[in-house]
């Protein structure tokens, strides 16, 4: 089908939107908050191909949307007094409030539901089409559903070009995140989805309401959602998303430390310090970055980068939204830079004895982040495993458990296949790395150290104040791990030669450790404790 466009300043455009809508057609429409995609909310038949043009999942209502209060009464069993509270502060304007259904509102609106969320737009042009059609219009953001949602008519045309009658152009959309959606059906009401109207704005008027859990963390298994909506992938772009805590100092030298490119996603400003950058909104103002996020999750894919860090914004006022919004593209991947407590980098080649002088180090009070062990439980996540079988072959999970022997051998095949498996699986033991550092510092650690062999390669390097590198000479190295793996000499010194040498480990680490006699060890350690680290 072709989709007619139309500019929300010609004349005809309002006539023409609702004649389509009068004949059970699909138009997107602009309003204050993201792009609508509309059909005529009485019309079952209509509002079905809503769902269809969408790929949008059909356990998940839709909002109608009136242009007057007048509109509400037949659509609702029984009007709560206190719409009237809240219309009056808030609408025209981007809140949604959910009351009992009447039956006039078809199945496939509430989606089973014995509710309904009604809104009335502030959008010029969208009240006028409703106005014109003389029924109210149910409609979801006009984005192919888990897509950003649409905050211009081009990011309509993208999605759904060819899929629906017409669309509206109204520029760009003023709030640039969806309605706060409010319940009064609970008591207290509760807020389903946080939007332009925060939670204060909303306790001025009901009093005490209650923050749906969902909209900070994930719907734990099996939880059944109040807002069907919250339950899905939501928002994302094609790259992986990760929003990054802490000061913008501590963001750039983290995304720097990777060596692949990585699109930053961050506050006006500070793209110049990147090579793919964008920026959205200014770090303190909210409502400037609720206006670009959405705009600025579609052109991440525009830069190439198969992933986006996001500097984290502040979860106040409309920053709620925001974050909400994030979190979800981001599928609850959150880093936290903000550490309290020093951090060491402890490396060495094999055979040095890094596990012989992490073990002192835990004597001072130093909680030891086991990379390689995190590694192995990293590896064990649903979403890594289905990655590693799409580059691997599925035969590497057998009766349910990953065949680790298996997987070495196919990608320690060549560095490209090498290069994949860190690509698939080093994201992961980073952030749990950190996420480690957090709980040593819950517990009252004094320190802690990051035991890992590559650390140089490593963004865990953008987290430590200090690298600790343990030296031995080749033969005593050859020795131990002759004793230790009960490998032959020739095995033993394939292993080493495959690391860098020791010239690279002491150029880039700051405290350097012999250890070859452990009495000796034991005091170097003790030293640089007292002189060097905390
Ligand atoms: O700003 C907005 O609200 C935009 C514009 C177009 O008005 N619309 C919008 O619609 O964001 P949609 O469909 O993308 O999101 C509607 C949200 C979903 O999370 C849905 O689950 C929830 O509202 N919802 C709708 N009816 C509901 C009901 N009866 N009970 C609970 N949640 C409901
Ligand atoms: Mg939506």
């Amino acid at each position: 089908m072709e989709t007619l466009y139309l500019k929300s300043d010609n004349p005809e455009a309002a006539q023409t939107a609702a004649e389509i809508l009068k004949k059970g057609g699909l138009v997107a429409i602009p309003t204050e908050t993201v792009y609508g995609l509309a059909a005529n909310a009485l019309d079952g038949e209509a509002v079905k191909k809503i769902f269809e043009a969408k790929g949008r999942p059909q356990d998940n209502p839709l909002i109608v949307h009136v242009q007057s209060l007048d509109e509400i009464p037949p659509l609702v069993k029984k009007v709560d007094e206190r719409l009237y509270d809240l219309a009056r502060e808030f609408w025209p304007g981007p809140l949604t409030v959910i009351m009992e259904k009447s039956s006039l509102i078809p199945d496939e609106v509430s989606a089973g539901l014995d509710t309904v969320a009604i809104r009335m737009p502030s959008n010029p042009c969208a009240r006028e089409i409703i106005a014109k059609c003389g029924f109210p219009l149910a409609a979801p953001s006009a984005n192919a559903s888990g897509r950003p949602s649409p905050t211009r008519a081009e990011h309509v045309i993208g999605d759904l070009g060819g899929r629906i009658d017409a669309v509206v152009d109204g520029g760009e959309c003023d709030v640039g995140v969806e309605s706060t959606v409010v319940t009064l059906v609970t008591d207290p009401p509760a807020l389903l989805r946080p939007g332009g109207v925060t939670p204060a704005d909303l306790e001025r008027v009901l009093g005490k309401i209650e923050i749906s859990h969902a909209v900070f963390e994930k719907l734990r298994d099996g939880e059944k959602a109040s807002s069907p909506g919250m339950k899905y992938k939501h928002y994302a772009p094609r790259a992986q998303v990760t929003i990054i805590k802490g000061s913008f100092e501590k963001y750039e030298k983290f995304l720097k430390a990777h060596n692949e490119e990585i699109c930053a996603v961050c506050f006006k400003g500070e793209g110049r310090h990147f090579d793919k950058f964008i920026e959205y909104g200014s770090e303190n103002s909210s409502l400037s970055q609720a206006h670009d996020l959405f705009d600025a999750l579609r052109k991440v894919d525009e830069t190439g980068c198969k992933k986006a860090f996001v500097r984290c914004p502040s979860s106040d006022g409309v920053g709620l939204a925001v974050f909400n919004r994030l979190i979800r593209s981001a599928a609850f991947r959150i880093i936290d830079l903000d550490i309290k407590i020093p951090v060491y980098g402890l490396t060495g080649q094999t055979g040095a004895g890094k596990s012989v002088a992490a073990d002192e180090f835990k004597k001072y009070g130093f909680s030891v982040i086991d990379t390689d062990m995190i590694a192995r439980e990293a590896v064990e996540g649903p979403e890594i495993i289905n990655a590693l079988c799409e580059s691997f072959g599925a035969d590497i999970v057998a009766q349910g458990k990953l065949d680790r022997r298996l997987l070495a051998k196919r990608a320690f095949e060549t560095p490209e296949k090498t290069e994949i498996l860190n690509r698939i699986t080093h994201p992961a033991i980073t952030a749990a790395s950190i996420s480690a550092i957090h709980d040593a510092e819950k517990s009252g650690a004094r320190a802690a150290l990051i035991d890992a062999p590559v650390l140089f390669e490593s963004p865990l390097t953008a987290v430590c104040d200090k690298v600790i590198c343990i030296c031995a000479d080749k033969q005593t190295r050859l020795g131990r791990i002759i004793a230790r793996d009960r490998v032959s000499e020739q095995e033993a010194l394939l292993r080493i030669n495959a690391q860098k040498d020791e010239e690279y480990y002491k150029s880039h680490s700051d405290v350097i450790i012999n250890n070859v006699d452990l009495n000796d060890t034991v005091a170097q350690i003790a030293k640089t404790v007292k002189e060097e680290l905390i």
